[in-house]
This record gives C-alpha cells, sequence and structure tokens, in this order.
C-alpha cells in the first residue's frame, strides 16, 4: 500500500479520529496477525513529529483554539485526549472493529452502556456473572426504571422465553463468572435480533484473542480493560467496542456528558500492555490448562471448573466459539468455609486476593469476595458456596504454582 505524504504542521500531536481508523487511513499496510495489529496499529512513529516510537502521554486538560471554538482536534481533556486515543485506536485494531470507547473503568463502561436507555425498558441478563456488573444493573438500573430478568442462558429457551416486547438489551458473560459456564452466542445473538434487542458481550475473560463476539453476532463488547487487557494489576479501566455507529455516536456522547473517563497515564498503560497481550494470553491458557489437569486428578478437590477440560459439560461449544481459555478457573474443594480458608491462607505463591487477569497469580473465596453483592439466595440456587474457590492462574512457572496448590491442599 501507498504511504501518504504528511503534512507536518498537520500531523503536530494529533491522532486519527475513529472516523479515520474504521475506513483504515492509509498510514500502513493493514497488518493481519493478532501480535502485529497490537504492536503496531494506532501507535505509527510517523504521525508524531518527534517520531516517538512509544506514543507521548499528553496530560494538559485544555488545547490552544486558534479563534473562539476554532480548534485543530482537541478543546479540552474530558472531551478528547491524544493519549486516549491512542488507545482506542489500538482496541479497535485488536477487536478489528470500527469504534472503540473508553472509561474510567469496567463499571463505568457499563454504567454508560445504561445510559443509552430509559424508564420503563427492560434487560435481559445472564444468571452468573460479576457481583459488581450484577448490584450495578439490579440496583442502580432499577433506580432509574430499568427493568432487569436473570436467567440461566446456557438453555436458549429460557434467553427466549425472558424476552419482553420492552427489552432493549441482552447483556452476558460467557465464560460466567465464577462457575465458568459457556453461553452459546450465535444462538443468543440471533434471539436478540429477531426481538429488535442488542447483545453486548461482557469479553473480560478471554480478551479478542480467544473470543470474538461481534464476529459471532453481538452488538457490542464490553471490558474490564483492568483484568487481561491491562494485565499488569496497576490500572483500573474499561471499554466498549463496536461496529454500530449510531450506538457508538451515543456513547462516545456519554463519555463526554457523563464524565466517565479514564486519565492519559492509564491509557498508556494499557497502550503498552497491549502489545503482549497474544502472548500473556498463551502462557495463561497453557499454565491454566496444566493446573486444572493436576487438580481434577487431586482427592481432595470434588470437582474443577474449566471449559478446556473435556469434563466440562460445554467443552464441545467452548472449542466451536473460543481459541482457547485464559487463566481463570474454579474449584469446589473438599470441605466447609473454614478448609477453604486455610487453603488460601496456606498459599505462598498464589495471593489471596480479589481480581483476576494480571501476570501473578491470585486465589479467593467468590461467595464472601467477588460475588458477596449477590443475594445469598441466589448465590445458594447458583451454587456458589464458601468451598468454591477461584483462581487466577498467572505467568509464572507451572510447576511452582502446581507445587504451592498442592502444599496448600495438603495442609487444609
Ligand atoms: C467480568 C468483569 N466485568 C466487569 C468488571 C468490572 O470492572 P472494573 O473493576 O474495572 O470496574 C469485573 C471486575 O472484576 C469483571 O470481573
Amino acid at each position: 500500500m501507498e504511504r501518504k505524504k504528511y503534512d507536518k504542521k498537520k500531523l503536530l500531536y494529533t491522532c486519527f479520529t475513529n472516523e479515520d481508523m474504521s475506513e483504515n487511513s492509509g498510514y500502513l499496510p493493514e497488518p493481519k496477525g493478532f501480535a502485529t495489529k497490537a504492536i503496531h496499529s494506532a501507535t505509527d512513529p510517523d504521525k508524531w513529529d518527534s517520531m516517538c516510537v512509544v506514543p507521548p502521554i499528553v496530560l494538559s486538560t485544555t488545547f490552544k483554539q486558534y479563534g473562539p471554538a476554532q480548534f485543530k482536534q482537541y478543546d479540552y481533556g474530558r472531551s478528547g485526549n491524544p493519549s486516549r486515543d491512542v488507545l482506542e485506536g489500538s482496541l479497535r485494531a485488536v477487536e478489528d472493529a470500527k469504534y472503540a470507547v473508553c472509561f474510567a473503568s469496567g463499571l463505568g463502561a457499563l454504567t454508560t452502556l445504561i445510559g443509552c436507555f430509559s424508564t420503563g425498558d427492560h434487560i435481559v441478563l445472564g444468571d452468573d456473572m460479576y457481583g459488581g456488573n450484577f448490584r450495578l444493573l439490579d440496583k442502580v438500573g432499577k433506580n432509574f426504571g430499568i427493568q432487569v430478568t436473570a436467567v440461566d442462558a446456557s438453555n436458549i429457551d429460557n434467553v427466549k422465553r425472558a424476552m419482553r416486547p420492552s427489552t432493549k438489551l441482552i447483556f452476558i458473560e460467557t465464560p460466567t463468572n465464577p462457575l465458568l459456564k459457556i453461553f452459546d452466542l450465535r444462538a443468543i445473538a440471533e434471539v436478540a435480533k429477531n426481538n429488535h434487542a442488542l447483545l453486548c458481550v461482557d469479553n473480560t475473560f478471554l480478551t479478542p484473542y480467544f473470543q470474538r463476539p461481534l464476529e459471532l453476532g453481538a452488538d457490542l463488547t464490553t471490558y474490564s480493560l483492568t483484568k487481561y487487557m491491562n494485565g499488569h494489576s496497576d490500572v483500573i479501566m474499561g471499554a466498549i467496542i463496536t461496529n454500530n455507529k449510531e450506538l457508538h455516536d451515543k456513547l462516545r456522547f456519554l463519555q463526554n456528558a457523563m464524565g466517565i473517563i479514564p486519565g492519559p497515564f492509564d491509557c498508556a498503560l494499557v497502550t503498552r500492555s497491549l502489545k503482549t497481550l497474544a502472548l500473556r494470553m498463551k502462557k495463561h491458557n497453557s499454565n491454566a490448562l496444566a493446573i486444572a489437569q493436576f487438580l481434577q486428578t487431586h482427592p481432595r478437590i470434588l470437582k474443577v471448573l474449566h471449559p478446556g477440560l473435556e469434563s466440562h459439560p460445554q467443552h464441545a461449544l467452548m472449542k466451536q466459539q473460543t481459541s482457547g481459555h485464559s487463566g481463570i478457573m474454579s474449584m469446589y474443594i473438599d470441605g466447609e468455609r473454614k478448609e477453604a480458608e486455610n487453603f488460601l491462607k496456606a498459599l505462598k505463591i498464589f495471593t489471596l486476593a480479589e481480581s483476576l487477569g494480571g501476570y501473578e497469580s491470585l486465589a479467593e473465596i467468590p461467595s464472601i469476595m467477588t460475588h458477596s453483592s449477590i443475594p445469598a439466595e441466589t448465590r445458594r440456587e447458583l451454587n456458589i458456596t464458601d468451598n468454591l474457590i477461584r483462581l487466577s492462574v498467572g505467568l509464572e512457572d507451572p510447576e511452582d504454582l502446581i507445587s504451592d496448590l498442592q502444599n496448600a491442599l495438603d495442609v487444609m
């Protein structure tokens, strides 16, 4: 592809807009591979006057104007920022999507999405999801007149039955959190389409490296970039990605109007992290699978929940709609809360902490930690019991992780 000539003055500290990137601006030949896109898209050194290989962090909250209301590209940092634009460009590239909008957190992304709906609108939810997502939709959304129905979406008839004329959105996580159920994305996208509703998939667990919901019929993907996409447990941020211009325009408007924006430093950190996403996801996948295989043979483990195991009830579906799994898995230990606590306290390499998706391995009890905001009765129905432990398997050497688990199981 021919490279365009640069107008240096015009390019000084400017970035491509969403529109430019979505139509392939022509500055770089469009790369094919995931890692190449993640490393080169949106961070072309030629677009900066200094030719810097790592994009600059632009801290300025305001931008000089040529005349009143006549500005080059940016006027105020909430409405637009070059470091944020670079990150949004990288996100579009790794998802092969037209539009990406970043927010101050994963929950900030969902808050903004709810802002697209009005009183009386109905949302169908998957029944097993991050407790904070459920709390936001159920407790805060309800205050604004948004109605929600949670169903086990692994049975498509449940989704069909839950749809109402007022249903505007189906919102799911797959694999689910913390039970690792798999929902059939193509089937659910069809139900959404037949009912003139949107399908939004929280793709935090797998990232676009392993699962591509937009290509399977979803209208939007949401991310807690805090997790694998950043992968270093040092940034809280969220994003929504879509190919739908109308939705993008609404979200872009709300990003500014609601003010739920990330800071430029954090944007630069996530832009950096996306460059190693492919490498990291491959290693999370192989480490977690090795651990799942070890745990399923251990006498103190009642059941291992990992979609990559052939024993997983939806293993075949997982293989049809994803190309791998991350480091998230859960297990029921032989014991109750006391044994679960003893086990977690005995771990030396896994850290007892909430969250997931970082280079370091973490372990937790969802019922009293990440999912304590799910009502106790719902937790009982779903089998989120006190002997259910969730692991986020990091990037350490698998032999060390396995011996850490072995030692903790011996003393629990
Ligand atoms: C699947 C999933 N979605 C969304 C969120 C919320 O993201 P954040 O903590 O960045 O607000 C989390 C947080 O744990 C999560 O696990």
